[in-house]
């Protein structure tokens, strides 16, 4: 059970990666053994362009094999398991007719059993997993089971991809439109498309707010552009939530255009519960088929998805803004966690950030360098939480020994901070924040541009931060006198060329 929990988990935890790429499919299947006794197995995907099947991973399959077998053209195993949906588990796979391809290869390396189960997201076939034996021990029912619900969860957490990959080629397919014509113009062409289609005189997008019929885009001249109350359009109202597109009666529909016109309409439904129209304006003698309607019910579903998509995407870009926010929230927390044990470093860490972000701006960074900068300005002492209350608070000297636990908390911030996913580009700015450009600096004795810039960057920031504000051992230093030492130690700690621009530009990074 401990071992089935252990292989769960780290399946999970593999599948929660942020990006598809980071995912080690060696560790997933490298566990499966030690729940389900077997000797070999692989992890293939299939690609329908190409119509191969490829090994993404694998275990105790010699690598001749391999070499034959990595890449293949879809074999009868796996459209066997696409029309079956089920798992393959052949009683002998040498009689078995999906395997003849494979047969010879399978008895060359000594295999007696194995079992295939498919990979499927939303009914596609993305793969299988297989597992084999060498001895003549068939996979038990309860094993079938446990391999079935591995392939399961890796669908499950595959899915998560998947979908964002279609949500985001879809969502790449209308921002390049809005992008070259704004929504404005996009709007205009897709009327320009219907009213060409329907050789009527006029159409709008009409979207409902608060019983007020607002359009937000409209061709031609035979509609009105003012608002309107829904409340005066009583078949608007009844038929919002029809899938069909409708024919409003002439005398209707002159609330909403020019007499001797009529309109058909079809209901847009946005997102969640905002609701709005497609409508075709066409002389009233005009004739309009069931066939049109039909037309006009596809050109509505289609704008409805438009707005649907942009929607959706609208929200994950939120639900993205809110996570990173989040997890600034928590490293903040945590740097102050750390201050509030000694009043000396209150501040400290938020001032250091705040400073470095404005010195890299001024170096002309770009965003998301310095949002990295910004965190582990934040977290650069965050090791500082294994020193003692009583060598932090220190007054007097510190012994060789007490300054030897103090010298290791850059290597103890990156340790903690290595099990933090997403910021680990940080480490090396917080494990050299502490090197000297002359070499003589701790924990590594990095010279000069061998130090990372950033690291270079704030050691400077975080040496000023510290001098005007007081110390256990000493009172704070006005800012003439850290503007001194500072300049003092330029070429020595400090990399002369970011200290000349750091005192040059002292009053906007201080801000
Ligand atoms: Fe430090």
């Amino acid at each position: 059970m401990e071992r089935l929990a252990s292989c769960l988990y780290n399946l999970l935890n593999q599948l929660n990666r942020r990006q598809e790429e980071e995912i080690d499919w060696h560790r997933i299947i490298e566990g499966i053994p030690a729940v389900i006794p077997c000797d070999g197995g692989a992890i293939r995907f299939y690609n329908p362009i190409t119509n191969k099947l490829s090994i993404i991973a694998s275990f105790g399959l010699p690598r001749e094999y391999l070499k034959r077998l990595r890449e293949v053209e879809m074999p009868e195993v796996g459209w066997t398991i696409i029309k079956e949906g089920g798992p393959l588990i052949p009683k002998d796979y040498r009689i078995h007719p999906a395997y003849q391809a494979w047969k010879r290869e399978f008895e060359r390396i000594g295999i007696k059993t194995n079992v295939v189960v498919g990979i499927f997201i939303d009914g596609k076939f993305l793969g299988f997993l297989s597992l084999v034996r060498k001895k003549d021990l068939p996979f038990k029912r309860s094993e079938i089971k446990i391999i079935r619900i591995i392939a399961g969860i890796i669908a499950k957490g595959l899915s998560r991809f998947y979908h964002l990959r279609i949500e985001a080629s879809l969502y790449d397919f209308f921002h390049r439109i809005r992008a070259r014509y704004g929504y404005r113009r996009f709007f205009r062409d897709v009327l320009a498309m219907i009213v060409r289609c329907f050789n009527v005189n006029g159409a709008g997008i009409f979207i409902l707010e608060q019983k007020l019929l607002k359009p937000l885009s409209i061709l031609g001249d035979t509609l009105y552009t003012q608002p309107k109350s829904i409340l005066d359009l009583p078949e608007l109202l009844e038929n919002i939530d029809v899938r069909n597109a409708f024919l409003l009666d002439p005398e209707r529909s002159e609330q909403l255009c020019r007499s001797g016109n009529r309109l058909a309409v079809a209901p847009l439904l946005l997102h969640q519960d905002h609701r709005g129209f497609l409508i075709l304006c066409f002389p009233k003698y005009y004739l309009l088929t069931n066939d049109d309607l039909a037309l006009l019910h596809i050109w509505s579903s289609a704008i409805s998805s438009y707005f649907a998509t942009i929607h959706t995407l609208r929200r994950v870009e939120r639900e993205r803004g809110r996570m990173v926010r989040f997890t600034d929230d928590l490293l903040r927390s945590l740097a102050t966690g750390m201050e509030l044990r000694t009043p000396h470093f209150r501040n400290h860490a938020s001032d250091v950030a705040r400073y470095s972000v404005n010195f890299a701006r001024r170096l002309g960074w770009n965003e998301s360098r310095i949002n990295r900068l910004r965190t582990a300005a934040l977290l650069h002492d965050i090791g500082k939480i294994v020193i003692p209350d009583q060598i932090l608070n220190k007054p007097t000297r510190l012994s060789e020994w007490e300054w030897r636990m103090v010298k290791r908390h850059p290597i103890v911030g990156t340790e903690i901070i290595e099990g933090v996913s997403g910021i680990k580009s940080i480490l090396p700015i917080i494990r050299h924040h502490h090197e000297n450009y002359d070499g003589t600096g701790y924990p590594d004795g990095l010279r000069g541009r061998k130090i990372p810039t950033e690291s270079r960057l704030l050691a400077i920031v975080d040496t000023y931060q510290a001098l005007i504000s007081s110390r256990p051992y000493r009172p704070a230093h006005t800012k003439r006198e850290a503007r001194r030492i500072i300049e003092e130690q330029s070429g020595s700690r400090f990399d002369p060329q970011l200290t000349r621009f750091f005192l040059d530009n002292l009053n906007h990074i201080t801000r």
